[in-house]
């Protein structure tokens, strides 16, 4: 059993303060009757709590898409740098979303959150073999012979070997990127170790999800069946 405002704030209906007040005002029933006490106790697995006539869906997993800026951490929390989740409106975050896999520092573009641990394993797992889709804007020009070299699995500088990728040159002076796993870097060091030093990188596509025309700095939230 648990106090409504909490069952409610911990589904992510809004601030607990917020929530008090809309329960004292009447917006909220329980099993179809208003309750104005926020102290009254319910079982959460039980009760049918709905806010201003609408069902509130208790503990529900969240997938959200981030246009990543370039200048923000992939972290949940940092002493000195702004991290990702300033990004994510608050009511998301007192759902626990935390991000899937990480971007860089530099790197702008698509980046998932989600509050199921499940879900973010099965993501970042090389056994999963989710492909990620990068633009780059790069030094020099990419040749059939790069192309041919990530195909069959390039050798970084220091020595590891990446699977097999897919490079596309799309000009003189930039490419779209796919691999299926997240080694430290792993595009800027690839495309380096070419010679082609990355001045631009964006992630345009994570499995079948594309960024498309999210703008730059939003989330929009992602169903089960996109994914
Ligand atoms: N590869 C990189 O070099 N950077 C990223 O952020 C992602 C992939």
């Amino acid at each position: 059993m648990k106090r409504l405002d909490k069952i409610l704030s911990e589904a992510g209906a809004a601030s607990r303060r917020e929530l008090k007040d809309a329960i004292r005002a009447g917006r909220v029933t329980v099993d179809g009757a208003v309750i104005v006490d926020p102290a009254k106790q319910f079982d959460e697995a039980e009760a049918q709590i709905c806010l201003d006539g609408k069902p509130v869906m208790l503990c529900r997993t969240v997938i959200l898409m981030l246009n990543k800026p370039v200048g923000y951490l992939t972290a949940t929390e940092d002493a000195t740098e702004k991290t990702v989740m300033e990004l994510i409106p608050e009511q998301y975050r007192r759902l626990g979303v935390k991000p899937v896999g990480r971007l860089d520092k530099e790197t702008e573009g698509l980046l998932l959150f989600t509050n199921d641990g499940d879900l973010t394993h099965r993501l970042i797992s090389p056994k999963s073999e989710v492909w990620k889709t990068y633009y780059a804007e790069h030094e020099g020009t990419a040749t059939p012979e790069d192309v041919e070299l990530f195909r069959d699995g390039l050798t970084l500088r220091d020595g590891s070997v990446c699977r097999s990728a897919e490079l596309t040159p799309l000009g003189n002076d930039s490419s779209l990127i796919r691999v299926c796993e997240g080694k430290y870097h792993q595009v800027r060091r690839m495309m380096a170790s070419r010679g082609m030093h990355v001045t631009y990188l964006r992630r345009i596509g994570e499995g079948n999800l594309m960024l498309g025309d999210l703008p730059l700095g939003e989330i929009r939230e992602v169903s089960p069946e996109e994914l």
